[in-house]
This record gives structure tokens, sequence and C-alpha cells, in this order.
């Protein structure tokens, strides 16, 4: 008699943080494959709301009750950023799989020690790096790999915006839970599409600088009220950084970062790579969803403008958590221990290093 194959059992997983956390929390909802089994956060009312629309078992509010739960095979760190070093040591301790936010950490050192437990410990070690994810950075890539624009020699990358201080007084102005400000915070998502699209190369050194005067002045919060009431003095971090990397493909990138500044942009994502053959410049003006992409080569003697029309449907986090359990799932880890994620953070360190010592950082093969 045939018998039915029985299916495996569903990864069970324990969401810290109810931010982004809740974005984490829905998207392993809808997975037939997962459960999520616990939900921690300071937020009281918060956890008990979320934890009975899921019918999550364990609400707790402090992580390190979470990552040691028996019944919790992998971890979703979604806290401020220098919770997600503790988090993920102690998860991938526990021999638990881990999912973090970006940045990986907010230090170097501390981003390799996570990568090295990842290792030593056998788990998988997944970083949330959504925007890769778009459709037009897809595209992008696609035509990158497929049509092409001869080597790119020089690429301009960068997010700016004109008060957008995630919460200023909050952790996010914060040093030692942030571990920097604008740079730290919205720049991995940038140096990870560039990366992305132009085939990984290596950032080999960088000079850099920052700015927070904006900051401290009280200026540029993303909330107008809290713009008006929050004390002068609770930023402690840049609210502007600009920096050269030379890549290890002869390249270089100008990149600049900002959460406030009194200047054209809005709220605005813009990478532009210069080719031998063409250029490409992905220009992303308030998260929109159109319109995105522009290609630039000389067909027949004249300037041509290419427009791509793609769509981004939005809603990229689903797909990076979608990966993390396949990955989980295909015992194939190696590739998923964060290496990536250690590069960007790197960079980063080093613009700050650069910034603070004011010289160019080379950075360690
Ligand atoms: N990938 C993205 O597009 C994206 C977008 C926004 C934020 N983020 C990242 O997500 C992380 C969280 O940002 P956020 O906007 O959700 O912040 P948030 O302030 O909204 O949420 C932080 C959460 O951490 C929880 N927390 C703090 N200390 C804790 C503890 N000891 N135990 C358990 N929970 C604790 C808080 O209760 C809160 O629910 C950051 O690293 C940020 O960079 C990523």
């Amino acid at each position: 008699m045939a018998t039915i194959p029985s299916s495996p059992a569903p990864l069970r997983v324990g969401v810290i943080g109810l931010g982004m956390g809740a974005v984490h929390l829905e998207a392993y909802a809808a997975m037939p494959d997962v459960e999520v089994v616990a939900l921690a956060g300071k937020e009281e009312a918060r956890l008990a709301e979320l934890g009975a629309q899921y019918g999550v078992r364990h609400l707790l509010a402090d992580w390190a009750d979470l990552v040691t739960l028996p019944d919790v095979d992998a971890v979703s760190i979604a806290t401020p950023n220098a919770l997600h070093h503790p988090i993920t040591m102690a998860a991938l301790a526990a021999g638990k799989h881990v999912f973090c936010e970006k940045p990986i950490a907010i230090d170097t050192a501390q981003a390799k020690e996570m990568v090295q437990a990842a290792r030593d410990n056998d788990r998988v070690l997944e970083v949330a790096f959504n925007h890769r994810r778009r459709a037009d950075v897809q595209y992008a890539r696609t035509y990158l790999t497929s049509v092409g624009i001869g080597r790119v020699y020089h690429s301009r990358a960068s997010w700016r915006r004109r008060a957008g201080i995630p919460g200023l007084g909050s952790w996010f102005t914060n040093k030692a839970m942030a571990g920097g400000g604008a740079l730290i915070d919205l720049g991995p998502h940038v140096l990870d599409s560039l990366l992305f699209l132009l085939g990984e190369p290596r950032v080999v050194s960088v000079s850099a600088v920052t700015h927070g005067a904006l900051g401290r002045a009280g200026y540029g919060s993303w909330d107008r009220a809290d713009q008006m009431t929050s004390a002068k003095g609770a930023f402690e971090v840049d609210d502007l950084a600009s920096a050269l990397f030379r890549l290890d493909d002869g390249s270089s990138v100008a990149f600049e970062i900002s959460w406030a500044g009194h200047g054209v942009d809005t709220d605005d994502i813009s990478i532009e790579l210069l080719g031998i053959e063409g250029g490409l410049r992905l220009f992303i003006p308030q998260y929109s969803s159109d319109d995105t992409l522009r290609i630039y080569r000389d067909e027949a003697g004249a300037p041509v403008t290419i427009t791509p029309e793609v769509h981004v449907v939005g809603g990229e986090h689903p797909l990076v958590i979608r990966e993390f359990v396949d990955a989980i799932a295909s015992g194939d880890w190696d590739a998923h221990r964060g290496d990536f994620a250690l590069h960007r953070t790197a960079v980063l360190d080093a613009c700050y290093r650069s910034a603070a010592e004011g010289r160019e950082i080379r950075l360690e093969p």
C-alpha cells in the first residue's frame, strides 16, 4: 500500500522587536511551512495585540528569554542596532538560525564575531537587504549582465533626505544604541544595491566626511512635531556622510547619505553607473514604484535614452525572509553566514574611522 509522504515539521520562529518585527511576523505568518511560536518586545500593549492577532504562544518582554527557548528553531531580529550582536551571538550559541535586520552590527569587530559564530555553530545567518529585491534593481542587474554597458569605471550612489531623521532623540540618534546616524541607517541598503549591481566587487579603501550640525540644532526630524519639542543635544550621530570609495576592479564610487539637508532632495535614492559603452541610472524619489530607470547609450551616432517599464510591487521583506527559510530547508548553509553583510559593515565602519581620523582608510583584504 502506498504511503502518503509526511510533510516536514514547520520551522519554529521567534521574532524580537515590534516595529520592523511586525513586518517579519506578518511575513512568517503567511508561510505554511513556518510557525511563529515566540515574540519579544518592550511595548506591552503592542506585544499582547500582535500575540493575539497571530496566535503566538510565548510573549516575552526581553530577548534573552526568547533565544534559549527549546521550541524555537530560528530567531528573527528587529531591534535597535546595538542589540544585533548580543542577540545573534546568544541565539547561534543556543543552536538557532538567525535572520537579522540591517546593519548586521554597529562595527566590523562585532560583525566578524557574528559571521564566525555562524560558521562555528553551523547555522544560517542572513541579513535583511530587502532593497536589492526591488523589481527595478533586479531588472537593472539583468540588463547589466545580459546587455551590459561596458566596464563601469565610476558610480554615484546616494540616499538623501531633506528632513528625514527617524526619531530625533530616539535610539536612532543615540550613538551607543545605533552605532551611527544616517550612514549606518540608510548606507547598508544603498551600498548593498550598488555592490549587487556591480557584481560584488570589494571596496578596498574609503575617504569620508560626516556632519551632524542640523541634527544637533534640532532640525531635520521626519516628524515635524517631534522637531519642535525635541531637546537640543539629543542628537549624537551623523545626519550626512559623503565618501569616495576605491574598488578592487579599478572603479570608484561617490557615495552620499543624508537624513537631513536644506537641499533639493526630499527622500531620494539614486544609483548611477557610468560604463564605457553606456550608463544606467536608478532614481527612486520618495519610494516611487514606477519610472525609476534610465539607460543611456549612443546608437547610430546619436545619444539614446532607454526607459524600461518596470513596476515595483513593493513589500520586499517577505522575499528575503522566504530566502532565509529556504536556505535553512536546503541544508546548504555555507553561502549563508553573513559574509555579504560583514563587508558592507566593514565599509561603513571604515567611513566612520576615515571621517574621525581625517584620512583615507584601507580595508583589510
Ligand atoms: N530593512 C529595512 O528596510 C528596515 C527598515 C526599518 C528598520 N530597519 C532596522 O530594523 C531594526 C529595528 O528598527 P525599528 O524601526 O523597528 O525600531 P523600533 O524602535 O520601531 O523597534 C525596536 C524594537 O526593539 C524592541 N526592543 C528593544 N530592546 C529590547 C529588548 N531588550 N528585548 C526585546 N525587544 C527589545 C523594542 O521593544 C521595539 O519593539 C533596526 O536595526 C533598523 O535598522 C530595517
